[in-house]
């Protein structure tokens, strides 16, 4: 269900008109809706229920790189969400936000000695290790504190998601994980280190995949290295399928959360049954896209209109720098105006004041604005703000939580002596 709707006349999040809130914060602003946001994590959650995967068999670690802000952590991590997080930035969050660190999983490529040593002492769940000088690295500085680090191996099953290049990472040519044909052998090395516990598996393949088929073929792939693992003595407790599941910008039709939670657990089931008894291991998803992405709208207002010979411009206070997904990936959003539109429309591209060509939000769409008007850009929650600069020194956006019929800002708006605050001359 949608949580963004017109009510007479006006657009809303859940039950607040968004002019509303651009009155009380000024534009642009980010506003999340806290139901969407539920529901999209509750699919996850209740889906891992049904299939028999209770809080031990199963856990989703919402992917924090998406949208980090504290009140969106909080929400997630009260309704039982876990952290996958990639870097010690992302740890702070999770902690300052309350979440469970106990449900933390760290990713990525380059982790630090000072990254590793802090969430150690938060005794993090699992470090998903990309590299065997990672493991080294993980097991010196586990060893040099008294500690033992559980870790999992980020293998890389060469799928190909069928996904914008700058966001496909489970392919060969990608810089993430370690080739499948090398895993055996890095699971030996991770084992033979004193410092560590080897716990589990775990790939991700992509973002915004609209079709679960790649994700079931990279759990095939990682379904049969666990039973080469466990042939050789390796014994996994839990396998983490990643994130990646897209969500509709415009009129792509995802898969729904619910079946591919079903087919990919009906994957597992039949293997656990053929090859391990039935013995119980926790399966994890780092979901961050299809939790947030349609939670969250930019909202933005008209400034000036330029009528061209071959082209309109509608010139608006957001920028490239507080949604960068158009200027990189040239990537589509939807662009809705807070009241219905009245008078006949007009064929814009919707820019903003930055100095670069590439600071586009949407083309060539047919709108009916004035200067004043007020424009949601949707689908902006994921990876909109935690992607936003200062370029220009611009002051990043608002935030705003609508919840029911209350809104509460949960970010202020940048003010430049915030921008400069850490300069000296
Ligand atoms: N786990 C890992 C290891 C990841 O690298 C990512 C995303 C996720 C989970 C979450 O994936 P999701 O469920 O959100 O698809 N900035 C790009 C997206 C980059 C995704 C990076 N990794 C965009 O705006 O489209």
């Amino acid at each position: 269900m949608s949580h963004f709707v017109y009510v007479n006349g006006k657009l809303h999040v859940e039950q607040v008109p968004l002019d509303r809130i651009a009155a009380e914060f000024g534009t642009p602003v980010y506003v999340y809706s806290s139901a969407s946001l539920t529901e999209n994590f509750l699919a996850y959650a209740n889906a891992c229920r049904q299939h028999g995967r209770g809080d031990q068999g199963a856990l989703v670690c919402y992917s924090v790189k998406s949208n980090s802000n504290l009140a969106v952590l909080s929400l997630l991590g009260r309704l039982g969400s876990g952290f996958d997080i990639v870097s010690g930035g992302e740890l702070e969050r999770v902690i300052a936000a309350g979440g469970n660190t106990r449900k933390v999983i760290f990713s990525g490529v380059g982790k630090t000695r000072e990254e590793m040593r802090f969430a150690l002492s938060e005794d993090i769940l699992c470090f998903n290790v990309e590299s065997i000088p990672e493991l080294h690295r993980l097991n010196e500085v586990a060893g040099s504190g008294g500690k033992r680090a559980r870790v999992s191996l980020r293998v890389n099953p060469d799928v190909d998601p069928k996904t914008h290049p700058y966001i496909s990472t489970g392919l060969k040519e990608n810089k993430f994980g370690i080739a499948f044909e090398d895993a055996l052998a890095t699971y030996r090395v991770a084992g033979s280190l004193p410092h560590l516990d080897v716990t589990g598996i775990d790939c991700h393949i992509g973002s915004q995949l609209l079709d679960d088929a790649p994700l079931l073929e990279a759990l095939d792939k990682v379904i049969e290295l666990a039973d080469q693992l466990q042939d050789a003595g390796i014994d996994l407790h839990h396998l983490d399928i990643g994130g990646g599941i897209g969500i509709t910008y415009d009129d792509e039709k995802p898969v729904a959360v619910a079946d591919y939670l079903s087919r990919l657990f009906a994957r597992i089931d039949r293997w656990r049954a053929e090859r391990h008894g039935g013995r119980p291991m926790t399966i994890m998803f780092e979901p961050g896209r299809s939790i947030v992405g349609n939670a969250g709208v930019l909202v933005t207002e008209v400034h000036y209109l330029k009528h061209g010979s071959s082209k309109n411009f509608a010139v608006v206070d957001a920028a490239m720098n507080d949604l960068m997904r158009p200027a990189m990936y040239e990537a589509w959003h939807g662009v809705l105006p807070l009241s219905e539109p009245r008078s006949p429309a007009r064929v814009y591209d919707i820019v903003g004041p930055v100095c670069e060509s590439g600071d586009w939000l949407a083309r060539e769409r047919s709108l009916a604005v004035a200067p004043g008007d007020l424009l949601a850009i949707m689908s902006a929650g994921a990876y909109g703000m935690t992607m936003a600069s200062n370029y220009n020194t611009r002051g990043r956006a608002a935030e705003v939580l609508v919840e029911g019929d209350q809104f509460r800002l949960i970010r202020r708006r940048e003010k430049p002596s915030d921008l400069f605050a850490l300069e000296n001359i």
